[in-house]
């Protein structure tokens, strides 16, 4: 199998979103609703199937050699290899584009031996594209390098902006430990929390991905994503010089002070 051209490879991808995007805009209220998969909070639309049917039309038709895994399509049966797969979710917070709230996108990634190595995703509500081949650096938009100029230094936890998600699993153990730790992270320090500045919940994990890495948040903790919502981000992240961790304390190798900080304030373990 030729070596692939990454390069070639993002150019692809970066068309491919913006023809999901086109379908993402033009899409016509869905009179017969959203289909539920795991619950009434884990929502697909047709625009979800009819977006990664083009995607998966277009590269497998250009790339015939590498594998694909996109989120509508995925079975266990058919687990990710260490083949040069693109990683798709079609439309990346799905419930803000049923309400119509303008913070979805299509994340496009490619991984080789699982490692994450393009990323591209792009939110058509706002004409932002985020993309980043490994080693190459990250931008915003393709002419701004990210991370993008920070108002101010981030002394830790407590003049941090933190991401989370409350995710579509409102019972059980990975419940319990978020909302505990959530409440921890914004308790005052005088109650033993962090007190950080504040939380974003935006609704999708590409994107709360895109803005560490943009810098305008400062962290994003998750437990529940699947390797569509963060291949392409991790690339973006890992190009702006942000740092991707496990969720749960200790689980990776980790060098930075804030890591530590937040690993501190988590009640119990997430499982995945
Ligand atoms: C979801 C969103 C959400 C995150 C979930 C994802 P979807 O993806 O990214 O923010 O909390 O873990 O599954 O269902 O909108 O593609």
């Amino acid at each position: 199998m030729a070596t692939p051209n990454l390069n070639e490879i993002h150019d692809t991808l970066i068309d491919l979103a913006y023809k999901a995007g086109d379908i993402i805009n033009n899409a016509l209220p869905d009179t017969s609703g959203p289909g539920s998969k795991k619950n009434s909070a884990d929502l697909v639309t047709q625009y979800d199937r009819a977006v990664e049917t083009m995607i998966s039309t277009s590269l497998k038709e250009k790339y015939p050699d590498y594998a694909f895994h996109g989120e509508e399509t995925y079975s266990p049966t058919t687990p990710l290899t260490n083949a040069p797969t693109f990683i798709v979710d079609p439309i990346d917070g799905t419930i803000n584009f049923i309400h119509n709230f303008p913070h979805a996108c299509v994340s496009l990634g490619f991984a080789i031996e699982k490692i994450p190595t393009v990323g591209v995703v792009y939110n058509p509500s706002t004409k932002t594209l985020y993309s980043a081949i490994k080693g190459q650096g990250a931008f915003k938009n393709r002419d701004q390098r990210l991370p993008l100029r920070k108002a101010e230094p981030l002394t830790g936890l407590s003049n941090a902006l933190v991401a989370i998600e409350w995710g579509s699993d409102r019972s059980g153990p990975n419940w319990t430990v978020k909302t505990r730790t959530f409440e921890k992270l914004g308790s005052s320090k005088e109650n033993g929390g962090a007190m950080v500045r504040s939380f974003r919940s935006l609704g999708s994990a590409a994107l709360n991905i895109c803005s560490v890495a943009e810098g305008v948040v400062d962290v994003y903790w998750e437990g529940g994503c699947w390797e569509w919502d963060v291949c392409a981000g991790w690339v973006i992240l890992n190009e702006a010089g942000g740092l991707i961790v496990d969720g749960n304390p200790g689980g990776w190798e980790n060098e930075r002070e804030l890591v530590e900080e937040f690993w501190g304030f988590i009640q119990g373990r997430l499982t995945y």
